[in-house]
């Protein structure tokens, strides 16, 4: 039986315990029971990996980075940031919001693989997946899907992301290395040295030192003026995928990492106001970057449709003769799959490897799947990434689909993008930076820009040469 004031303390109670899960101090299970509402994965790993690992120790670390991935972070979790906006330098919102979720400036999910799944966790996503991107470092409050506030994005995969990050790290230390010749052979010349920036054979502009040690980046293409590749988002302007998941654990689910949102840059371990602090640490951030960097390559594969093997033996010639290769390369030599992380290039606010007494270091080549890779005769890992890591412009005056974006981001462009890493793209669909081209037939007309020629030649050929390579595109597939 319940008296009337019995009923009234009742009330209060509630009342104060939703306030404390709003601010995710609490829940009816206690933290450590195992049906608690919290990742149980959080804080699984409870030192940073450092060194080589083993196999056996890269497989707990890919364990544990599957399941972050996967998990639906909740309040227990510190998930939302009522006080932070979705900026990737830590920025306040000048107002806190009230509910945890927003679909625009977010957090717009509750874990990575909700987006993350096509075909599989890891995956791409539909358009409904599309992300709000906002210029990214500075402050990111909107509440609109009007592109002067935001880009909208498709979710791409990271099926071989583990190569990618490998290419673009040897190529920007290729092109750093030029940039030293250059300056050494300036100052020994006592005259200005103008040389070709290349790197596994992209070409990226020139570079001209001085004598005086200055030197001159007017004529850069498709990189940044410091000369490190940007292999993430569509846009080319994400370091490693260490960056990305810090920047993507705040943005889409207000879960802040240690490294950027810790007090050792913000001075407080409770940035976002939400009452959790330690809401990520850097040893789970690694492990999600394990799971991700050891994602399987694309591969191709043949349907055993009638036709199909013939067409797409077709289809892959004019892929070459339409000039399509010129940008999507159909592969990419990497020296060496030993994958360190932290990397080198990473900037304040994400881990890099200076800030750490020793990095971990695994061996790409420990998995079962990397054994298929193609070699060259130097022993070189051919990455069949069909990309060449460098950014385009995609529009011109008659052809502007892709200049659907009002935004610059980071110095680049609004109509300039990172050629697509074509790995895959049997799987993907739909396709083109907002997911908004339903067949790949679409998406190749919408080329202009640097992409005007060979589009111009697929657009001209007959239609069984267009079907043709629309049969190979097809093939190159994602098999989780
Ligand atoms: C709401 C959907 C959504 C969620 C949730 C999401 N992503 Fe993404 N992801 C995207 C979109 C969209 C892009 C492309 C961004 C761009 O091009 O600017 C992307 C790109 C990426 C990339 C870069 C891939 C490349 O090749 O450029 C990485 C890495 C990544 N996401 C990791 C994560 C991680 C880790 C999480 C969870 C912490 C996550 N994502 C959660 C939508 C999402
Ligand atoms: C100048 C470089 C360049 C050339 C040449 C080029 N592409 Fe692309 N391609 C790109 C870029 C950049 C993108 C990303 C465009 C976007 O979504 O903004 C892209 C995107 C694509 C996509 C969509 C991928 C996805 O997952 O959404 C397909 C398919 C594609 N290209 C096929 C082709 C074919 C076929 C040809 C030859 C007829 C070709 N491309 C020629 C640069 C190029």
């Amino acid at each position: 039986m319940m008296t009337s004031s019995h009923k009234g303390r009742r009330r209060r109670r509630f009342g104060s315990i939703a306030a404390l899960v709003m601010c995710g101090l609490a829940s009816p299970a206690l933290a450590d029971e195992p049906w608690a509402e919290r990742t149980q994965a959080l804080g699984a790993i409870a030192e940073m990996p450092a060194g080589v690992l083993s196999k056996d120790d890269l497989e707990t670390l890919i364990t544990n980075g599957e399941a972050l991935f996967g998990a639906h972070f909740t309040t227990l979790d510190g998930v939302g940031r009522p006080r932070a906006t979705q900026a990737i330098d830590p920025t306040r919102r000048k107002h806190p919001r009230e509910q945890v979720f927003f679909r625009t400036a977010g957090p717009d999910a509750g874990s990575c693989a909700a987006c993350h799944n096509q075909p599989a966790i890891g995956g791409a996503g539909d358009f409904v997946a599309n992300v709000f991107a906002s210029e990214g470092f500075e402050s990111a409050d909107f509440d609109s899907l009007d592109p002067q506030f935001s880009s909208e994005r498709g979710t791409n995969h990271l099926f071989g992301a583990g190569l990618v990050e490998l290419l673009a790290r040897e190529m920007s230390l290729e092109l750093q290395s030029v940039r030293s010749k250059a300056l050494s052979q300036a100052r020994a010349a006592g005259s200005a040295v103008r040389l070709p920036l290349e790197a596994k054979g992209v070409d990226f502009g020139y570079i001209t030192a001085e004598p005086d040690g200055s030197v001159n980046l007017d004529e850069l293409d498709g990189v940044d003026t410091d000369l490190v590749i940007r292999p993430f988002s569509q846009k080319g302007v994400m370091t490693s995928l260490r960056q990305f998941t810090v920047n993507a654990l705040n943005q889409h689910h207000g879960m802040q990492a240690d490294e950027r949102f810790g007090a050792r840059w913000t001075g407080t371990d409770d940035f976002d106001g939400d009452g959790k602090s330690g809401e990520i640490s850097a040893a789970d951030i690694s492990a999600m970057v394990a799971w991700q960097a050891t994602l399987p390559a694309p591969v191709q594969m043949i349907p055993e449709a009638s036709g199909w093997a013939e067409a797409a033996d077709r289809g892959e010639a004019s892929f070459t003769d339409f000039g399509c290769t010129v940008c999507h390369r159909p592969a990419l030599p990497l020296e060496s799959l030993s994958f360190a992380d932290p990397g080198p290039f990473d900037l304040a606010g994400t881990l890099n490897e200076r800030q750490v007494s020793s990095k971990a270091v695994y061996d790409i080549a420990l998995l079962d799947w990397a054994g298929s890779l193609p070699r060259d005769e130097k022993g070189r890992v051919l990455v069949p990434l069909y990309g060449d890591l460098k950014r385009h412009a995609m529009t011109d005056n008659q052809i502007d689909a892709l200049g659907n974006e009002l935004l610059s981001q980071r110095f680049v462009d609004r109509n300039i993008f990172q050629t697509a890493e074509l790995w895959g793209v049997g799987s993907t669909q739909p396709f083109g930076h907002r997911n908004d081209f339903s067949t790949l037939d679409e998406i190749i007309l919408a080329h202009g820009g640097n992409g005007r020629e060979a589009r111009d030649a697929y657009a001209a050929a007959s239609d069984a040469e267009k079907s043709a390579l629309i049969a190979f595109l097809k093939t190159l597939v994602i098999v989780p």
